[in-house]
């Protein structure tokens, strides 16, 4: 499918994932293994797709270190670096200049989902639109781009995250443009593709169309969905070519020391380097390469940074832990807590029980 180039916009903050997106951007945080958006990358691969552009700007030098020219991933890829961020649409016009085949495929760099890609060019052909949009169902459509269709599965209007949408019908974040309405984005300035572009094309009558599919999909941009992303990769629920070892209750990566004693499920990923010590409890979490698991901790649905360190009979539900940081015994983080790289939290220094 050399007639299709790809793109990736992977320029955002990733702020809702902070302080994980301190040292990284979101699409190069560890998944499942290896930084997330090389499972995206190998199912543009596994799709016949070869020559792949990412729109970077917030720490674009990270993407280039790891991918290079891409030829170790088996594919051609090529990076264009916004010194200033010019949004979703302004990232698309910008990358123009590269792209050679008349059909491109865009996608969101932090979306994890099943769709067949062949499936959504060829409905984009079938129907013979200007753009095609990937749609996906969910139960809370609100935080998303809501796309309502009519019978033939023309797209009728584009609500960027409406409070009160009618529909739960999303953007999936995955979309097939002709290549003259990339060049139609006006080029030099911010531009959003859901708030501008797509009404603009709604507007002038378009062909625009939906591709709608039910198989998994998943928005990484929240700490909550960043490690359920991973634990279904890792539980096989999610697909990816590029997982880095067979699908089960928990992905072990190599150098790691986990103790016979300690259970480990849900997904949950080890990452290289890291130690779980006699009697820790993992269930659905991500440990970055480095880090430590005292005796005794339970880390439920958490993040833990590089070298961060959980100590002995902690106890971690829905937190995320930055980069080195050094949580004391007994503490307790639950319900969305976040510490910051390199803070020291003390012995009992922070419970949620009353029982220490
Ligand atoms: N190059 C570039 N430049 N990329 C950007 C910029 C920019 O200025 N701003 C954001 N991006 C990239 C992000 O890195 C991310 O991969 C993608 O564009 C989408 O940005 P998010 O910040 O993740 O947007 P969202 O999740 O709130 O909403 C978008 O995705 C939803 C589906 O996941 C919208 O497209 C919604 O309509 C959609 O439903
Ligand atoms: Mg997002």
């Amino acid at each position: 499918m050399d007639s299709t180039d790809a793109v990736i916009l992977v320029g955002g903050m990733g702020s809702r994932l902070r302080p994980l997106t301190l040292s990284a951007p979101k699409p190069m945080l560890p998944t499942a293994g290896v930084p997330f958006l090389t499972h995206l990358v190998a199912r543009i691969r596994e799709a016949g797709i070869h020559h792949i552009v990412l729109g970077t700007s917030y720490r674009a030098e990270v993407f280039q270190s790891y991918f290079g020219d891409g030829s170790a991933f088996g594919v051609e890829m090529e990076y264009v670096v916004e010194t200033e961020p010019l949004g979703t649409g302004g990232g698309i016009r910008n990358v123009a200049d590269r792209l050679r085949a008349e059909t491109v495929l865009i996608f969101n760099g932090d979306v994890l989902s099943g769709v067949d890609l062949r499936a959504l060019l060829a409905t984009h052909a079938d129907t013979d639109a200007d753009v095609t949009l990937y749609l996906t169902k969910v139960e809370d459509p609100r935080a998303f781009g809501c796309v309502p269709t009519d019978a033939e599965g023309r797209v009728t209007a584009f609500l960027e995250k409406d409070p009160d949408p009618g529909t739960d019908q999303i953007n999936a974040g995955t979309y097939v443009f002709r290549r003259a309405l990339v060049d139609a984005i006006p080029p030099g300035r911010p531009v959003s593709v859901e708030r501008e572009t797509f009404p603009g094309l709604l507007a002038a009558g378009a062909r625009v169309f939906g591709h709608v599919d039910s198989t998994y999909w998943r928005d990484l941009g929240r700490p909550a969905d960043f490690v359920a992303g991973s634990a279904d990769l890792v539980l096989g629920l999610a697909p990816s070519p590029a997982l880095p070892g067979p699908t089960g209750p928990a992905l072990v990566l190599a150098g790691a020391r986990v103790d016979p004693t300690a259970h480990l499920s849900g997904g949950t990923t080890v990452g290289a380097g890291a130690v779980v010590w006699a009697g820790a409890v993992l269930d659905g979490s991500v440990l970055f390469d480095g880090a430590t698991i005292g005796p005794g901790a339970v880390v439920r649905r958490s993040a833990v940074g590089f070298g961060a360190v959980v100590g002995a009979g902690a106890v971690l539900e829905d937190a995320v832990v930055g980069d080195r940081a050094r949580i004391g015994a007994r503490v307790e983080l639950v319900g969305g807590a976040r510490v910051w790289p390199d803070v020291v939290l003390a012995d009992g220094a922070v419970r949620f029980s009353s029982d220490l």
